[in-house]
């Protein structure tokens, strides 16, 4: 019989596990072993509530039968087809699926396996369009501090980082505009902060100093996720739109959290009204079940890209994967239920309820910030003198035994719990929470 994981070390020690401490975490191991609805369940047996929809990505709630049927049939049916000149009908039903949800003239879409592909297939997208139009000089990529993208190359140059760079090389023709955390100023705000929409205007620093003609593209998080819930101050993305404009440089949007229904339209650019040129997407596409991303172009992209002679493949990039027969299925069932279940609008209804919830922990102890939008939300704590992230990493594993999953990343608790989450699930979540920083020191 194979012992549990967890009662020997050597059981767990080949997983070298990703963005994790792995000897603190193979010294006191926390399984996940099935999930249903909004709950996970341990593998000891406890029940735990879904608090961050896994990672972003279970949108609809887990073990959705409808999804798992699709898998099951398209394995039977097609397993795997090449999208490398051939094709297979699925990939053309979804992308035309996904054209009709996404924000006006995104319409052309090139399938990926996750966000960070997605992120270096757009950065690409942004240099051969220049390129195409005989601005080929255009290859200087703008991301921002505090930005994520993923852990390609491109990622993490455009990324802000400093763990994901110190380690590793960057591109070389990169720059950064400034984070927009402003806590002094937005501490405790609901929504969109009311300050730092001038921050767009370090882009005119930038083209000052690069030269907008080397520029090719700016990519943002409309709603930065993974450094903490840092939604944009007002007027923000409709300043960095119109800068753009003005310098002929696309503007990417990475919405591989917000994708999706996380904001209460299919896209953070539809809620926002401000339209990008690229957009990113992964996880809540096949509500996470299944590796999958999509970078969504303007058709101006894509026409100017695909052209020249036939027979000439125009954008000499792809995947293995791009467009997976499988991945498909699991996408078009998640797309089912979205449609199905009002899940693209749901959060409009909901976010109310959230926001109050989540502020009512305003006065607990060494919490300095809180931020919400949408379905998602942050809990700044202050950090313990001499120990950045011991009290973020401390609420992690108590809240994990009083049967609540969060995110904690440094001393940011967040949150993102699916989208079919009810009222009472989101008490009993705030609940939990209150009661684990009621213990911290
Ligand atoms: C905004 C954003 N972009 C890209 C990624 C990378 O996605 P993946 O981990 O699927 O490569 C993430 C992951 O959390 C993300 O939040």
């Amino acid at each position: 019989m194979p012992a549990t994981p967890g009662d020997n070390l050597a059981d767990l020690a080949a997983f070298w596990m990703p963005f994790t401490a792995n000897r603190q975490f193979k010294a006191d191991p926390r399984l996940l072993a099935s999930a249903k609805g909004m709950y996970y369940r341990t593998q000891e047996g406890a029940e735990v509530l879904d608090g961050t929809s896994g990672l972003w990505c279970v949108n609809l709630g887990h073990g959705r039968t409808e999804i798992a049927k699709a898998v099951h049939d398209q394995l039977l049916t097609l397993d795997f087809a090449p999208t490398f000149q051939m094709g297979h009908p699925l990939a053309f039903d979804l992308a035309t699926a996904l054209s009709e949800i996404a924000p006006p003239s995104l319409d052309r879409i090139f399938f990926t396996n996750s966000g960070s592909e997605s992120v270096d297939t757009a950065l690409k997208m942004a240099m051969a369009y220049h390129r195409a139009r005989g601005e080929g000089q255009r290859v200087r990529l703008i991301g921002r501090e505090k930005g994520y993208h993923g852990v390609g190359f491109g990622g993490i140059s455009v990324g802000g980082l400093v763990n994901n760079r110190r380690t590793f090389t960057t591109l070389p023709a990169v720059d950064h505009l400034v984070h927009t955390y402003d806590l002094a100023r937005n501490a405790f705000s609901r929504g969109l902060p009311d300050h730092g929409a001038d921050k767009a205007d370090e882009l005119e620093r930038l083209v000052a100093l690069h030269g907008a003609e080397t520029i090719a593209a700016v990519i943002v998080e409309p709603v930065a996720g993974s450094t903490g819930v840092l939604p944009p101050p007002k007027g923000y993305l409709e300043r960095l739109r119109a800068l753009c404009d003005q310098h002929g440089i696309l503007l990417i949007f990475d919405e591989v959290i917000t994708g999706f229904g996380r904001l209460g339209a299919p896209f953070a650019a539809q809620v926002f009204g401000v339209t990008p040129d690229i957009m990113t997407t992964a996880k809540g596409i096949t509500n996470g079940v299944l590796p999958m991303g999509a970078v969504f172009a303007h058709r101006k992209v894509h026409d100017t890209i695909v052209q020249g002679p036939e027979g000439a493949i125009e954008f000499f990039h792809g995947y293995t994967y791009s467009g997976h027969p499988v991945a498909c299925a699991a996408a078009l069932a998640s797309l089912d239920i979205y449609r199905a279940e009002g899940l693209f609008t749901r959060v409009n209804d909901i976010s109310p309820v959230w926001e109050a919830a989540l502020h009512s922990l305003g006065d607990a102890p060494h919490v300095i910030d809180i931020r919400n939008i949408g379905l998602m939300g942050a809990v700044e704590l202050a950090p313990r003198p001499g120990a950045p992230g011991a009290r973020g990493y401390e609420i992690l594993v108590k809240a994990l035994k009083a049967g609540l999953l969060v995110r904690a990343t440094g001393d940011t608790i967040a949150l993102s719990p699916p989208l079919v989450v009810s009222e009472p699930e989101i008490s009993k979540l705030v609940g939990i929470l209150a009661k684990v920083l009621s213990t911290i020191d």
